[in-house]
């Protein structure tokens, strides 16, 4: 029942922003007041959730007072590490400078030159506030542009929490493609419609069905990098190839291999430039900013200048759009990446983090698979020599990938259990020692 507008106000919490108060008490505060006591989809058991106080570099620190190693990086957003001095100390400036205008800003515009000269396909970019905000834009930008209705995806990729993409990423059916699953109650029928699965890394199927739907598919939206599955050789051009035949909008969802694969993303790491990319999370260095990139022609649909003048017209903004303080932590992140030897170390760091779980794998004798790229990795628990796709993955052992993960945390290193680690430049090659010595004892516990 909803609480009686008459009703006399209940007691109130004591706790106030100044009350430092215990993990215990805040975890039971939170288990009142929060479904699942979680943050997003990081659904932890009771025995291993924690409350977190402080980060500084590649170390988290919980309210209990335990350390654990960064893998997590806020979802990804911190590619240079937790509270960078340089980012605080710009953050810190901007902030008694003013929070949030709802205009153009010095920040913002010089983040916005940053990125389009830096993305293989910028001409011109829109800011959005998440990730999700910028494939949803991207997504209508296309539909206004072809007039079309029907996005392609990929099986078991994901491309924001919007309605739009909540399909398909975690079925476990084998459906015929291009047959789609909601991955969530609540999600509209219609849309269920209009949305084309396609398997990832499987050229001669993807291209089949933009043929089939080529006069319904307003664009193709993919992960490069799709989670921890790269793509084959082949694959993304095979796609590039399809949807500039049929004027399909091809829409490379960089929100997670943007800046974090090479300066100019998936693009120049694959060699594939689509038609629109979407940015976040490092290019707000940890705070809420994302960007839509590509194609003048396309972008130009989001320019509210057009709005009535005949043509079709994408409505764009939100109230956080362009935030200054969001922007010069972008800005100064992309500034740190930027210097010379950042993609090598993010590489060289991965490359060792990766062999040296295969290394314990074997010494503890559990088949895995580490998938990924640089520094995103996936332990995956299977005794097959390659994953190419979602239905592969669903043939590992996945339970086995959560309980790793929950090892990992209860030995201080936080990621999302059954899915990737990430690492960044402030993770030190002792972490990447800790990190392989906590992955041996947890395979053993999982074994
Ligand atoms: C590939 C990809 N696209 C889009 C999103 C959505 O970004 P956000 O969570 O900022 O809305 C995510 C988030 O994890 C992502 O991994």
């Amino acid at each position: 029942m909803p609480k009686s507008v008459q009703a006399a106000p209940a007691a109130k919490t004591t706790a106030t922003s100044a009350t430092a108060m215990s993990q215990d008490a805040l975890l039971k505060m939170a288990e009142k007041y929060i479904p699942g006591a979680c943050v997003g989809s990081l659904y932890l058991p009771a025995n291993l959730r924690m409350v977190m106080t402080r980060a500084e570099g590649s170390k988290l620190y919980d309210a209990g007072g335990k350390e654990y190693i960064d893998c997590m990086l806020g979802s990804g957003p911190l590619v240079i590490g937790n509270s960078h001095p340089q980012v605080v100390e710009a953050v810190q400036r901007q902030a008694a400078l003013g929070s949030t205008y709802y205009a153009l800003n010095e920040p913002a515009v010089k983040l916005a030159a940053k990125i389009v000269e830096a993305a293989p396909c910028g001409e011109t970019m829109r800011f959005q506030t998440t990730g999700s905000d910028a494939t949803e834009g991207a997504l209508r930008i296309a539909r206004a542009a072809t007039g079309r209705q029907k996005v392609l995806k990929f099986e078991g990729g994901f491309n924001g929490g919007h309605d739009s993409t909540q399909f398909s990423r975690s079925s476990v059916e084998d459906l015929l493609h291009p047959e789609s699953v909601p991955d969530s109650d609540g999600v509209p029928e219609s849309l269920r419609q209009d949305t084309v699965i396609a398997p990832f890394n499987d050229p001669e199927t993807t291209v089949r069905l933009i043929e089939e739907h080529r006069n319904e598919l307003a664009a193709v939206i993919i992960e490069p990098l799709q989670r921890s599955l790269k793509p084959e050789p082949g694959f993304l051009e095979a796609v590039r190839a399809a949807t500039e035949k049929h004027g399909i909008v091809f829409i490379f969802d960089e929100i997670v291999t943007g800046f974090r694969l090479a300066w100019g993303g998936a693009q120049e790491r694959y060699g594939v430039v689509p038609d629109l990319a979407c940015y976040g999370k490092a290019v707000g260095g940890g705070y809420p900013v994302s960007a839509i990139v590509g194609r003048a022609a396309l972008m130009k649909l989001a320019d509210p200048g057009k709005k009535g003048q005949g043509g079709p017209y994408c409505f764009l903004s939100g109230t956080m759009t362009a935030n200054p303080i969001a922007c010069v932590a972008g800005l100064v992140t992309l500034e740190v990446l930027e210097q010379p030897g950042t993609y090598e170390r993010l590489f060289a760091i991965g490359e060792r983090l990766a062999d040296g779980i295969r290394k314990a794998a074997r010494k503890v004798g559990v088949p895995v698979l580490v998938a990924g790229d640089g520094p995103v990795l996936q332990v995956h628990f299977t005794d097959r020599k390659e994953l190419r796709n979602h239905r592969d993955l669903l043939k590992t052992d996945t339970k086995k990938g959560s309980q790793f993960g929950l090892e990992m945390i209860s030995r201080g290193v936080y990621f999302t259990p059954g899915s990737k680690i990430y690492l960044s430049l402030a993770h030190t090659d002792r972490d990447i020692e800790r990190t392989i010595e906590a992955a041996e004892d947890s395979l053993k516990a999982v074994a």
